[in-house]
């Protein structure tokens, strides 16, 4: 059930220029799927702004971070031991498939993919995806409960490419777990149409509350119609999408 914390900061680790992991104590030991999220306040701006459970163990809650704009520099800037409001968790996550998992992240989309890779009874396929080595990060930690790959636009780090070159083998045996930009769930889209795998996506809404009130979130779902992001996901099966 989702309930309204007050956090400490345990930790702020900037991990890449525009990256940072942020580890906070809600006090609270909640279950939570791969895939939910959490609204978090930040320092600076008025509405909260929600972000993927990176990783949880008991009460404490990690999330990676990609800087983008006021919200996320003001998270940025938090001290040890500040007080934070979120409310969590929040949405549906990944539905756990007894297939061959392989987990596709691109950019901070691999944010979720990291409990994700801890909740799969069997260790998981990883493919991290960035446009330069500096939008790969926590690869040592994937690689702890996950086989590690890595695809990055320009041949930086790891094989030159799309994440979706990596994914020409995979048949129906497969269940893909993908999180990021949209151009990249649709591509993973169409050759999860082509190759007859199973395929479900993380969505990132622009969020205002989170909580269904706002109808900011809204998307179209091929049998439902109009849903909320925020509480139908953000995780959907990609075949109910209308793409
Ligand atoms: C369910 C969900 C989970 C998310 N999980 C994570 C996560 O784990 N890690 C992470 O770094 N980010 C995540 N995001 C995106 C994150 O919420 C935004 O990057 C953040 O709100 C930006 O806040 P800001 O104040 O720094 O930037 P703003 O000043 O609000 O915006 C800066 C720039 O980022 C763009 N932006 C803002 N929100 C989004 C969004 N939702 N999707 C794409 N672009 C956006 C804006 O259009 C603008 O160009 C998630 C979003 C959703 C909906
Ligand atoms: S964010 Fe307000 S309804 Fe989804």
């Amino acid at each position: 059930m989702k309930k309204l914390l007050q956090a400490a900061v345990v930790s702020v680790e900037l991990l890449k220029p525009a990256y940072l992991l942020l580890t906070v104590d809600t006090g609270e030991n909640l279950e939570v799927s791969a895939g939910q999220f959490a609204m978090l306040s930040a320092p600076n701006v008025f509405l909260r702004r929600p972000f993927s459970v990176h990783d949880a163990e008991g009460a404490k809650l990690s999330f990676l971070i990609k800087i983008a704009g006021a919200g996320t520099r003001g998270l940025a800037e938090l001290k040890t031991g500040a007080k934070i409001s979120l409310i969590y968790p929040l949405g549906q996550g990944f539905a756990l498939s007894a297939k061959k998992a392989v987990l596709v992240g691109g950019g901070c989309g691999i944010a979720p993919l990291l409990l994700l890779a801890k909740q799969l009874k069997n260790k998981p396929t990883v493919i991290l995806g960035g446009r330069t080595k500096n939008d790969i990060v926590r690869a040592a930690e994937f690689a702890r409960y996950a086989e590690v790959k890595i695809t990055t636009e320009d041949g930086s780090l790891g094989v030159r490419g799309l994440v979706t070159a990596e994914l020409q083998e995979l048949s129906a045996g497969h269940a893909v777990y993908a999180c990021g930009p949209e151009p990249m769930l649709k591509a993973l889209h169409k050759l999860a149409a082509e190759k007859n795998f199973e395929l479900q996506v993380s969505l990132e809404s622009v969020m205002a509350c989170g909580v269904g009130a706002c109808l900011g979130c809204v998307t179209a779902i091929k049998k439902s119609g109009n849903v909320c992001v925020c509480t139908e996901g953000p995780v959907f099966r990609a075949k109910d999408l209308p793409w």
